[in-house]
Order: structure tokens, then sequence, then C-alpha cells
């Protein structure tokens, strides 16, 4: 039976590796070996994502955090070399464009192991965004490059990567099928913070771009105080940006924009389902906005996720409309793990 090696570490990682490493376990068809990096550690940004959508525990938990990019990036890789070496997979998995990432994809390819990108071929064509350069790096050294959307696919046919290029649709899809309900039945925020269904927004930031100078970190929160005098927002915020906020000391956020700590998963899509708008620098918020039907400005100049704003769902904050509103069929029909277990199980990596 193959054996593969998954690399993840950050809260969006854990999220995509759920729907996947159940399927992957209840088929046995394969052997899953998880590797946790260690790069998100608070319990409510890994632990709980791990309880709630039933990831199972990772066989190696390697605890680096922090640092720059260079540092942290390095720690990982020798952690990981170490493991694989001894391990010996048949192929390495890894999710997305964050530093884990990029440590797990370059390890496994100067291994000669060959490298599975999960949401392969993104791009911002932004190269001072640290994910761009991760992911266009993972992209070149990946044997199997497993696309969300044919957006994905068209960019690295421009990059001249045709080799192994499948497109999978989203396993965030997968999860936030599988979890709503579930979310629904036992998630209490919307009591805890007083909401009212339809009555509020939900917002997240956390980009270096807009986190990492006191100016452009000012002019983000200036833009949410601004949304929320139209209607309530709820921010749960990140780490990073809870530090931001307080290095450039900046308190004064009005009445109608509630910081709160991050939220897990259920609360996260109960928030989500009810809201009335989404306003968000992340990746898979502004997806998860789509998927329940829920307008989304997102606060940067470009995004990944372009047939979310083609398609009339998404707009950059500098756009003033939205495009005529369609559904997306890019992002599968909640089987992109099924879809990517057989394509693991069948390729002669
Ligand atoms: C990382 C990813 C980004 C992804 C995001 C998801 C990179 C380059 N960036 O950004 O692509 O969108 O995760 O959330 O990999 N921290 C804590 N507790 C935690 C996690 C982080 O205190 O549980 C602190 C870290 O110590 C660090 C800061 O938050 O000081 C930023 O964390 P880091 O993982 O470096 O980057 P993210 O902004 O989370
Ligand atoms: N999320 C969550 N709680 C929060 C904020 C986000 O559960 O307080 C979830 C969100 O629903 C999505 C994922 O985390 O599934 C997105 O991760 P993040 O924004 O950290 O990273 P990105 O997608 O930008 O890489």
């Amino acid at each position: 039976m193959k054996k593969i090696a998954t690399v993840i570490g950050a809260r969006p990682q854990f999220i995509k590796a759920a729907p996947l490493s159940l399927e992957i376990a209840n088929s046995g068809q394969l052997k899953e070996v998880c590797i946790h990096t260690g790069q998100h550690f608070d319990e409510n940004m890994s632990g709980v994502f791990f309880r709630e959508l039933g990831l199972p525990k990772p066989a190696y938990q390697l605890d680096i955090h922090g640092g720059p990019h260079g540092q942290m990036t390095g720690r990982m890789m020798e952690a990981i070399e170490a493991i694989l070496m001894q391990d010996r997979p048949d192929a390495v998995l890894v999710y997305g464009d964050t530093n884990s990432t990029l440590a797990g994809g370059l390890v496994a390819a100067k291994l000669h192991i060959p490298v599975v990108h999960v949401e392969a071929g993104l791009r911002s064509f932004n190269r001072k965004m640290p994910e761009e350069v991760n992911r266009v790096l993972v992209d070149h050294i990946s044997s199997l490059l497993l696309c969300p959307t044919s957006a994905a696919i068209e960019n690295l046919t421009n990059e001249g990567i045709t080799k192994g290029v499948h497109q999978v649709g989203d396993l965030m899809y997968d999860a936030t099928l599988r979890l709503t309900s579930i979310a629904a039945r036992h998630s209490r925020i919307l009591e805890a913070l007083s909401l009212e269904p339809k009555g509020y927004g939900v917002a997240t930031l956390h980009r270096a771009e807009n986190t990492d100078s006191p100016d452009a970190l000012r002019k983000a929160i200036a833009f949410l105080v601004g949304l929320s005098e139209e209607v309530p927002l709820v921010l749960p915020l990140h780490p990073r940006t809870r530090k931001a906020l307080a290095d450039a000391g900046i308190e004064g956020t009005g009445s109608q924009l509630k910081l709160i700590d991050p939220v897990g998963y259920l609360d996260m899509h109960m928030l989500l389902s009810n809201a009335s708008v989404v306003a968000t620098d992340s990746g898979g918020v502004q997806k998860e906005a789509y998927f329940h039907r829920v307008p989304c400005i997102t606060l940067r100049s470009e995004t990944e996720w372009v047939e979310t704003i083609d398609n009339g769902w998404n707009r950059l904050w500098h756009q003033e409309e939205y495009r005529p509103r369609r559904e997306i069929q890019e992002y599968g029909t909640g089987d992109a793990a099924k879809r990517i277990l057989e394509l693991l199980r069948d390729a002669q990596l």
C-alpha cells in the first residue's frame, strides 16, 4: 500500500486536510502519516480544528513557529528532512501556500520523493506576497498538481506546467457541506454575541500586507469601522493582527466593530452562514462567503479566487460594484476528497 506523508501547519491546512485524511482512512487504500509543523499552535488556531473536523492526531508534532520566514522555513526543513529520511514515504502531500507548504515540498523534492500539491495553480501575480513565492516554487517541484479551479489550471499552463495537472474541486467546500448543519445544531455563538441572523457582518484580517505596517493596518481598520457604521461587524482576530494592533497603539475601533478571539470551525460557519456581508483578506473565507451565498468584500488589491469576482459574489475593496450574480460551478460538488484519493491511489508516482 502506498504511503503518503502529509505536511500541515496552519489553520486553513487543518480544514483542507480533514476531508481528505478521513477519506483516506475510511478507504483503507492508502496509508497516511501526518506531520504537523507547529506553525499555528494556539488551541483556537490548531487543536479546535482537529477536534471539530475529526482530523486524526498527527504522527509527528514539530512545534516550530514564529521568527522570520527564512528561520521558520529552515527549521521546518531540517526537522521534516529527518522524518522523511527515516520514514521514506512514496509521496509528500502539501496544501496551499504557507511556509509549512514550502518546507515540506522542498525537502521532499531534494530527497527525490514526489510532491503532491493540493490547491496548485493559484496566483495573485504579486511576488511581494510571501504566499505567492511559496506556491510558485512548490508548483514547479510538484509531480501531481491538484487544482481547485479552471483559472488555476490556466495559470499552470501559462507557466509551462501541464503534466500531472488535474482539476479536483475545493476541499474547503467538502468541509463546509459536511459541517454546516452540525454547526447550526451545536454552535451558540449568535446567542453569546447577541447577534440576529442577517443583522451583522463578519470580518477577518491577517495578511502581511494589511498588518505589517501601522499605516496599512490603520487603513484596513478604518475601512472596517466605516463598514460597521452600516452593519455591525464581528472580527475574530488572528493573533498576528492582535499583536500588530497593540504594537501600532490602535485602540479606538468604534462600538460597532466587535473584536473577539479566533473562533473554532463550527462557530465560524455559524457566523458566516447567518451574516449579511463578509469583509476579509483571507483566501478561504472569500470562498466560504460564497458557499453560504453571502456577498464578500476582499480587503486586498487582487485575489487568487477570480471566479468569485467574475460571478458577482465578491469585490475588491477598491471596486464599487459587484458584477451580475451567477452560480459558480468550479468548486465541485463536495467530492474533492474522493477525487484526490482516486488520483493518489492510481498515480504512477
Ligand atoms: C500564515 C500563512 C498564511 C495563511 C495564514 C492562515 C505563511 C507565510 N503565511 O500566516 O498564508 O493565510 O497562516 O492563518 O506561512 N501566532 C500565534 N499563535 C498561533 C499562530 C500564530 O501567536 O497559533 C503568531 C505567530 O507566532 C507569529 C504570527 O502569529 O508571530 C504570524 O504567524 P505566521 O504563521 O508566521 O503567519 P500567519 O500570519 O499566521
Ligand atoms: N476560520 C475559523 N475561525 C476564525 C477565522 C477563520 O475557523 O476565527 C476559518 C475560516 O472559516 C476558513 C479558514 O479558517 O475555513 C481560513 O483560514 P485563514 O483565514 O487563517 O487562512 P487563509 O485561508 O487566508 O490562508
